[in-house]
């Protein structure tokens, strides 16, 4: 169109993002409009099993996630670092041993948990099944924050991507564990289905996305801090 060759791009954006990337998602969409104030955006923040229903049913250009399904006519991207790390309140026990938490001492801990159908408590569930051990489930919260509070609170460890970690520390009312195996490295993903053309605002935003992620600075490297 006229409005494309002059550079001036007009259009609606529909993006579909889990739950825990409220904590970059929304900073980057700052930015973008700015650049862009014709691309009026949509963007969901919902579960993993809420996003696959979405995607399942074509209803957005592009998803944001941590775990992508297997057996789906999809494309996807890594574009960020996610890494899953162990909250622990400060004056836990383990926080002072002085080396580091062996996997075994951890599965004995009680565990703060994010609802099923979450991303993050998917990847916690298949961790400790390759230990082959249940984890001891003191209690099931549906919001990231609400486990960071809950930690503090002294309710128990949890195991939460460390997306989630960001300025608005608890005083140091919460610390990051150095437990064996952590932090598991693993990426946020752009998803798409191949089954829907990419509009020119879709390809627009893909593009800032994996050229804009340094706005974010590294919060992989922050993580060993106490927050
Ligand atoms: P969630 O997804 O917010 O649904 O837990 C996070 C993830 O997939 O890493």
């Amino acid at each position: 169109t006229i409005a494309d060759m002059k550079g001036v791009k007009k259009g609606r954006l529909r993006i579909a993002s889990v739950t825990t990337t409220k904590y970059f998602m929304p900073r980057l969409l700052g930015p973008f409009c700015a650049q862009y104030p014709g691309i009026d955006i949509a963007l969901e923040v919902i579960n993993r099993d809420r996003l696959l229903e979405r995607l399942a049913r074509n209803q957005d250009d592009i998803y944001v996630m941590g775990v992508p399904p297997d057996g789906m006519n999809i494309e996807c991207e890594p574009f960020l670092e996610n890494s899953l790390v162990v909250l622990a309140p400060s004056s836990h026990r383990l926080t002072t041993l002085g080396r580091t938490v062996r996997f075994a001492e951890l599965a004995q801990e009680h565990f703060l948990v994010r609802e099923r159908g979450s991303g993050t408590r998917l990847t916690m569930e298949r961790l400790f099944e390759e230990h082959g051990v249940r984890p001891n489930i003191r209690m099931e919260l549906g919001s990231n924050e609400a486990i960071k509070q809950a930690v503090a609170g002294g309710l128990g460890l949890a195991i939460l991507s460390d997306s989630t970690i960001g300025e608005d520390h608890l005083n140091h009312q919460v610390c990051v564990l150095d437990v064996e195996g952590f932090p598991i490295r693993r990426s946020w993903y752009l998803v798409r289905s191949k089954e829907k053309r990419v509009s020119v605002v879709a390809a627009t935003f893909l593009e800032f996305l994996k050229s804009h992620v340094n706005l974010l600075g590294h919060p992989a490297k922050e993580v060993q801090q106490a927050i």
